[in-house]
């Protein structure tokens, strides 16, 4: 069943939004805490090794029942129920959305074309598993023997980002393994990460749901090449494994059908860490690890599913972004991590809530008349704190902000982690109190300037305060814990999806840019000019041939 078709700003709640935003729009969160002691109790979710505190955001109870009134009459509940029982809700592209069946349990059933799924995603982590194993334990070797030292996953967005990310938060569970990502097309990074590798210790996994992406095959061929110049061909089988969809691309590429592990059209790319295209971090972390991620996200999506939406992270938190994206016209939100381990996790994010929800065509096909996805970005701090803090602070932009902290550091220096925690409880604080007229004033006091001096300097040191910010705080980063948060944010965008009648599982935008670079490439290689440019790319395309050599 498809998914219905809500121009959510019709619905009564929506008005009802419009009204009450008018009496709360100026309403500073230090007078919420003020009128109600218990706020900050009665607007944090406890799940699980979860603490996830609204409260610093610029909402009453009546702004949640009503966000939630507009949840329902676009009926939220109806879409969830189709998102996990797969139904077609990427219906531009015909297919089921099912990243939840990779992690669903065995004894589960989810079915697609009348066929349950879950027997075969369980297959396809066996062959994980032992593929896993018997190269960590020295089972698999290279073409001469020698064990395995390095993995390089070659792929890009979604065949990337996912195992990167994970990979590179998780590194303190990895195992000897050491693994490297190329993605660019760029042929100085591809470059760069092979020049001190032995190709007689490394295995290449080429990651490419459709197997036809430019830059994927282009790393992967050229790597071939390099390969090829100190192994012989039939060392390939050792060393080249693929994850696709497209089995018959990767048979022609050179890669024998067991090194090769599938996956499902009804996988996202951005969606497809669960799947095969988690090999790297299997082999990273090993299979345990990954099965504990997974387990994680399961945890998460069962959450949502079945929490009423008053005690449903992921729900409230896509009926905040729509709070402030629609009615305070906020354009962006930040993530800022306070772990280094996560300093890729906004990057990760920016494709997983951009490439779904950077659409303008609403799902009666009609140009919608509001706001939809939001800008994504962030930085762990402290480091960002010395970077773009200042604008969060004092700039003219509303950046709501998600704070995601872990109360036990993992190498257990208590020293430094309270330093970095208490950064992180000052700047959420320090954005919703801000400083007034009458602190400034009474830090002023005992400063040897003069009363004008003080005069001068007190406008630029005052802050409104007011920002809101949304804290997440776990017990400690595991591959469990780091499931569920990749989890909860894949169901916010769902739901945003669903509050902004659009699909977000299909990514045409991105597809321009790829067919006009295929033809302009004809002309850089050649000296065709066929394509009739608009004058600047023209006299870029000509003084770039003019000069590249
Ligand atoms: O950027 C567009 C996109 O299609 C992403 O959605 C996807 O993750 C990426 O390209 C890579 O695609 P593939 O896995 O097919 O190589």
């Amino acid at each position: 069943m498809a998914l219905k078709s809500t121009n959510p700003t019709t619905t009564k709640s929506w008005k009802k939004l419009q009204v009450h935003f008018e009496t709360i729009k100026s309403t500073h969160l230090k007078e919420l805490f003020k009128s109600n002691p218990k706020r900050a109790e009665e607007l944090t979710i406890k799940w699980d090794d979860f603490y996830v505190d609204f409260s610093k955001n610029r909402i009453t109870k009546e702004t949640l029942e009503a966000l939630i009134e507009l949840a329902n009459e676009v009926d939220l509940k109806d879409a969830i129920s189709k998102y996990f029982d797969g139904d077609i809700i990427n219906a531009t592209e015909g297919r089921a959305v099912l990243h939840t069946a990779l992690r669903a349990q065995e004894n589960s059933e989810v079915f697609v074309d009348g066929e349950n799924v879950i027997p075969e995603v369980y297959e396809v982590r066996q062959k994980i598993k032992e593929f896993t194993e018997s190269v960590v334990n020295g089972n698999h070797n290279g073409y001469t023997g020698k064990t395995m030292t390095d993995i390089v996953n070659i792929g890009i967005g979604g065949s990337d980002l996912g195992p990167a990310m994970v990979v590179d938060s998780l590194q303190f569970y990895k195992n000897h393994l050491n693994t490297h990502f190329v993605s660019n097309v760029d042929g100085d990074h591809y470059i760069e990460v092979i020049k001190n590798l032995n190709p007689e210790t490394t295995l290449f996994v080429i990651v490419s749901k459709t197997f036809t992406t430019q830059e994927t095959l282009s790393n992967a061929n050229s790597i071939r090449d390099w390969f090829l110049k100190s192994l012989p061909e039939e060392a390939i089988s050792k060393h080249f494994v693929a994850v696709s969809t497209n089995i018959e691309s990767v048979k022609t590429f050179g890669i024998d059908e067991d090194n090769i592990f599938p996956m499902k059209d009804w996988v996202g790319g951005r969606f497809s860490l669960w799947s095969a295209v988690g090999l790297s971090i299997s082999l990273s972390i090993g299979y345990e690890n990954f099965e504990s991620l997974l387990l994680g996200a399961h945890k998460m999506d069962e959450h949502f599913k079945t929490a009423d939406f008053n005690t449903n992270i992921p729900v409230i938190s896509a009926l905040l972004t729509v709070w402030y994206n629609n009615f305070f016209n906020a354009e962006s939100e930040a993530i800022i991590p306070y772990t280094q381990y996560l300093n890729q996790f906004a990057t990760y994010l920016q494709q997983g809530i951009m490439e779904s929800n950077g659409k303008y065509v609403d799902r009666s096909g009609h140009v919608v008349g509001y706001q939809t996805g939001t800008i994504i970005w962030g930085e762990p701090g402290t480091n960002s704190q010395h970077a773009f803090f200042q604008l969060i602070h004092q700039g003219t932009k509303l950046i709501p902000a998600d704070f995601i902290g872990f109360i036990e550091p993992l190498h257990g220096n208590k020293d430094h982690h309270d330093k970095l925690m208490s950064n992180y409880f000052a700047q959420t604080e320090a954005l919703m109190n801000g400083k007034t007229e009458a602190e400034v004033l009474a830090e002023f006091e005992g400063v040897n300037l003069s009363d004008e001096e003080k005069q001068k300097l007190l406008p630029f040191k005052i802050f409104e305060g007011n920002k809101p910010t949304t804290s997440i705080l776990i017990q400690k980063l595991t591959p469990e814990s780091l499931g569920k948060l990749i989890a909860m944010y894949e169901h916010k965008i769902f739901v945003q999806g669903i509050i902004w009648n659009i699909y977000s599982y299909d990514q045409f935008g991105v597809e321009l840019g790829k067919q006009l670079a295929k033809t302009i490439l004809k002309e850089l290689s050649n000296n065709e000019n066929s394509a009739h440019h608009d004058g600047s790319t023209q006299n870029l395309i000509d003084f770039y041939k003019e000069n590249s050599k």
